[in-house]
């Protein structure tokens, strides 16, 4: 359906590289590949084929930032891809349902703070090297890293077609996994992020040193702030919103 809109994306002709961090979040997706090839690059899957009629390719990363960052290197050097849909489970935050959608508008990482004299603030990897005292300064916002427009915005007439309850915003990225609800609503109070997870702002980043185009699509598997617990069945939800887009 989305097709031309598709394939006028990317700056080449590559495949469309799909991620997900663990297994649950991208059998789904390989169960229905057709001619499915398996490449492994030490503990890297890639699952090369066809779905529906285009060539796709699924990456299992790893969960994490390390993992994610790497597995999205080796997808860039290999199979340049056209685009990059990295999708899976997150954690909700505020009054985000299980099952429900968030598609990223922005990601921040988590990870990238700078701890000073006056208290924990966050940092700009980016422009560490060239503005030190700037890339620094971000004590309550965190700088944002704003996805592809066209894809976003592409997903974006997707979803509101499908029916699919989503939202569009910012997805917090790190290596944490946040249970204290108390601790999650101020985090989400003072950044706006509607969800966490541990691989997009890897993933963004690394994409942006290939020039590939990334869109990030979570579906919410728990929300903390709330006490609801991980629910694995919403990655099969996933695949089927997904797989309307793919084909
Ligand atoms: N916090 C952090 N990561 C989460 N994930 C799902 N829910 C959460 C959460 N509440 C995702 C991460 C990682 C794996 C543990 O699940 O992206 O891949």
């Amino acid at each position: 359906m989305s097709d031309a809109r598709l394939t006028s994306l990317g700056e080449g002709k590559g495949p469309i590289v799909l991620q997900g961090a663990m297994e649950m979040e991208v059998a789904p997706f390989i169960k229905r590949l057709k001619g499915a090839e398996l490449e492994v690059y030490g503990d890297f899957f890639f699952w090369r084929g066809t779905f529906g009629t285009r060539p796709l390719i699924i990456s299992q990363t790893g969960i994490g930032t390390a993992a994610a960052g790497a597995a999205t290197a080796l997808a860039c050097a290999l199979y340049q891809p056209s685009l990059i849909v990295n999708q899976g489970t997150a954690g909700g935050y505020g009054d985000l349902a299980v099952g429900d959608v968030v598609l990223a508008s922005a990601l921040y990482n988590a990870n990238a703070r700078y701890l000073g004299r006056d208290g924990l603030r966050f940092m700009e990897l980016g422009s560490l090297e060239h503005e030190s005292v700037a890339a620094m300064d971000f004590p309550d916002v965190p700088p944002l890293l704003e996805t592809d427009e066209r894809l976003r915005y592409i997903l974006e007439a997707f979803l509101k077609k499908s029916g699919a309850s989503y939202r569009t915003g910012i997805i917090a990225s790190s290596d944490q996994w946040n249970e204290a609800s108390e601790q999650i609503r101020r985090i989400r109070e003072k950044t706006g992020a509607l969800c966490e997870e541990m691989e997009a702002a890897a993933v963004w980043m690394t994409a942006k040193r290939f020039r590939v185009p990334c869109a990030f699509v979570r579906i919410i598997s728990n929300n903390n702030e709330r006490g609801l617990s991980f629910d694995p069945s919403v990655c099969e939800a996933l695949y089927r919103l997904l797989k309307n887009f793919l084909m």
